[in-house]
C-alpha cells in the first residue's frame, strides 16, 4: 500500500472568471443570501440558463442560505457548460475561507451525485481579507481536493451497477473579483493543493485499520515520503529507544507484538543552526486501553488514535512540497496499546527518558506516556523555537468542547494566540483551556514523581499538565484533538471517518511563522 503522491490529486487548472462558456460538464458558482446585485460572472451564468437563477430567487425556491440543501441546478443544451449549479453561501458579512471550502465541497458532492468527474468552480473574492482573491482561490483548491477524497483502497472494485461512483478528477478554478484580474492564482492553487494533499495523506493513514497502519507501516510511509520530497528522516526502533532511556514509550509498547517506532522528519528550509519549529503527534496505532481494557462498544474507532501522528506526517508532506523558508522537525512516537503477559500493569512505576518516574494508575492513559518521551527527546535534540503537539488524548476534551474545536493548552501565551488564529483561518478551530498549577496536585503520587491520571475532573487539563513536565524550557502548546480528528462529517468536504485534522492548522501556523 503506497503513500499518496501529487498525481493522486484532482488536476486543477486556473481559468478566467468570464470563462462561464467553457464546455464543461458542470459549472458551479456561489450566491450570497443577502446579495442585492449579482456580480458579472453570476449574471453571465444566469443568462446562460435564461434567467433561471433570478426566477428561482424570486419564487423563493433558492435563497442562497448556507446549507447543503439550498442550491439550484439547471441543465443546458448546446455549447458551453452542460449544467449550471448555484450554491448557497449564506450572508456576505460572514463570508470567510471556510465559506469557500464549503462551496467547493457542495459543488463536488453535487458533481458526484450527477456522476460528473469535471467541474468549473467560480469562487468569490473574500472582501474581508487582505488578499481576498488569493485566499479564496487557495481555499477553493483546498476544498476541491478534500471533498474529492474517498478512502477506497480496501474495497473490491465492483462492476456494472456495483461499480463505485466516479470521483471528481479535473477542475477549473476561477475567482470572481468583479472585473479585476487577480494575480497569483497559480500560486494560490499550488498552496491550496499542497494543504489538501497533506491533509489527504493524514486521512489515508487514519482510515487504514490497525492491522495495516502499524507503527512500522507509518515509518515506511514516512520513509517513502522523505525520499520523494527530500526530507531528512531518522527512525528509532526498540534498541534506539532503550539507548535513549525511553521507559515511558517502551512501557506502552511492552504489551504488543508489534514493535514501536519513533519517526523523526526534518525540513531544512531556514538558516543553518536556526532553531526549528517542532511538530509532535501521537501515533498510537490501536488503543485497546491495555490491562485497563476499554469497553468493546466503539473500540474500533481506536484505530484513529494515531490521528495526531497522521496530521504531523500530512503537514510534513505539504511542507516538503512547498519548502517554506523555515526549519521544521516532526516527531511521531508510534506504538500499539495492547494486552499480553508483558503488558504494563496498574501500579507499575516506570522511568521516563527525562528522568521523572511515573506511577501508571491506568494503562489507558498511554498517550501522555509516549508523548512524554517524544517531547523530551525533541526538546533536547533540536532545541526548537517552539513545539506543538497534537493528540487524541482524552475523552474529557470531547465532553468540554464537543466536535467543534480542539482543546488548546500551552506554556506560552503568544504561541497559544498564534495557534488560535491559525485555527480560525484554516477552518480547524481550537480553543484555550487553562494550564494552571492549581490542578497539578491531582497528579501527585505516593510512590513516584507523578501518576499518569488526575481523576475525572478537568481531565483534558491534567493530561496537558502531565505533558508540560516533559517540554524542557521550550515554548510549547498542546492540541487535544479527541473530538475533532474523526467522526461523522461536519462540513461538506468531509466524509465519515478521518478528517486529517489538524494538518491545515499546523500548516497555517508554520506558514505564518515562515513569514
Ligand atoms: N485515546 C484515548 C482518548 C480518546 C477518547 C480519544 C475518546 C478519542 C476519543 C486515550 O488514550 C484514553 O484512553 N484516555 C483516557 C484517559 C483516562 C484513563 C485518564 C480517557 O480519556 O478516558
Ligand atoms: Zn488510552
Ligand atoms: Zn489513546
Amino acid at each position: 500500500m503506497s503513500y499518496v503522491r501529487t498525481e493522486d490529486l484532482v488536476d486543477i487548472t486556473p481559468a478566467s472568471a468570464g470563462a462561464s462558456e467553457e464546455p464543461v460538464a458542470l459549472v458551479a458558482i456561489g450566491i450570497f443570501q443577502d446579495a442585492e446585485t449579482l456580480s458579472a460572472s453570476q449574471q453571465a451564468l444566469d443568462a446562460l440558463v435564461d434567467g433561471g437563477l433570478t426566477r428561482a430567487r424570486e419564487r423563493g425556491d433558492f435563497r442562497g442560505r448556507d446549507s447543503d440543501d439550498d442550491f439550484a441546478l439547471f441543465h443546458r443544451d448546446g455549447d458551453g457548460p452542460q449544467r449550471v449549479l448555484f450554491v448557497g453561501m449564506g450572508k456576505v458579512e460572514k463570508a470567510d475561507r471556510e465559506t469557500v471550502r464549503k462551496l467547493a465541497g457542495r459543488a463536488v458532492r453535487r458533481a458526484e451525485a450527477l456522476s460528473v468527474t469535471e467541474l468549473h468552480l467560480v469562487v468569490p473574492a473574500l472582501a474581508g481579507e487582505e488578499d481576498g482573491a488569493f485566499e479564496a482561490v487557495r481555499a477553493g483548491a483546498e476544498g476541491i481536493h478534500l471533498a474529492a477524497f474517498d478512502f477506497r483502497e480496501l474495497k473490491t472494485p465492483g462492476e456494472g451497477d456495483d461499480a463505485p461512483k466516479p470521483l471528481v478528477d479535473r477542475a477549473l478554478l476561477s475567482v470572481d473579483a468583479d472585473g479585476e484580474a487577480p494575480s497569483g492564482v497559480e500560486e494560490a492553487i499550488r498552496v491550496g493543493s499542497a494543504f489538501g494533499a497533506g491533509e489527504n495523506l493524514a486521512r489515508i493513514l487514519q482510515f487504514r485499520p490497525g492491522n495495516v497502519a502499524t507503527p512500522s507501516h507509518l515509518a515506511e510511509v514516512a520513509e517513502a515520503m522523505a525520499a520523494d520530497l527530500g526530507l531528512e528522516i531518522t527512525v528509532l526502533g526498540p534498541d534506539e529507544m532503550k539507548a535513549e532511556g525511553m521507559g515511558a514509550l517502551l512501557s506502552v509498547a511492552a504489551g504488543s507484538e508489534e514493535e514501536p517506532r519513533m519517526i523523526v522528519l526534518e525540513h531544512r528550509g531556514g538558516g543553518e543552526g536556526e532553531a526549528p519549529l517542532a511538530l509532535v503527534g501521537k501515533g498510537l496505532t490501536f488503543d485497546t486501553g491495555g490491562i485497563s481494557l476499554k469497553p468493546p462498544k466503539g473500540m474500533e474507532d481506536m484505530k484513529f488514535d494515531m490521528s495526531g501522528g497522521a496530521a504531523v506526517l500530512g503537514a510534513m508532506k505539504a511542507i516538503g512540497m512547498l519548502r517554506p523558508v523555515v526549519n521544521v522537525v516532526a516527531v511521531v512516537p508510534s506504538s500499539e496499546n495492547m494486552v499480553n503477559g508483558k503488558a504494563t500493569k496498574p501500579g507499575d512505576v516506570i522511568r521516563t527518558r527525562q528522568g521523572k518516574t511515573v506511577e501508571v494508575i491506568n494503562t489507558d492513559a498511554e498517550g501522555r506516556l509516549i508523548l512524554a518521551d517524544a517531547l523530551s527527546y525533541t526538546a533536547d535534540h533540536f532545541k526548537p523555537a517552539a513545539m506543538v503537539d497534537c493528540a487524541t488524548l482524552t475523552g474529557a476534551c470531547v465532553i468540554a468542547l464537543g466536535h467543534q474545536a480542539a482543546a488548546l493548552l500551552g506554556s506560552d501565551d503568544d504561541l497559544v494566540e498564534e495557534l488560535r488564529g491559525a485555527g480560525d483561518r484554516s477552518g480547524e478551530r481550537c480553543w484555550p483551556l487553562p494550564l494552571w498549577d492549581a490542578y497539578r496536585s491531582q497528579l501527585d503520587s505516593p510512590v513516584a514523581d507523578l501518576k499518569n491520571v488526575g481523576g475525572r475532573p478537568a481531565g483534558a487539563i491534567t493530561a496537558a499538565l502531565f505533558l508540560s513536565e516533559f517540554k524542557g524550557d521550550v515554548p510549547w502548546a498542546h492540541l487535544d484533538i479527541a473530538g475533532t480528528a474523526y467522526g461523522e462529517p461536519r462540513a461538506p468536504y468531509q466524509r465519515k471517518g478521518g478528517f486529517g485534522f489538524p494538518t491545515r492548522l499546523l500548516l497555517e501556523w508554520v506558514r505564518t511563522r515562515s513569514g
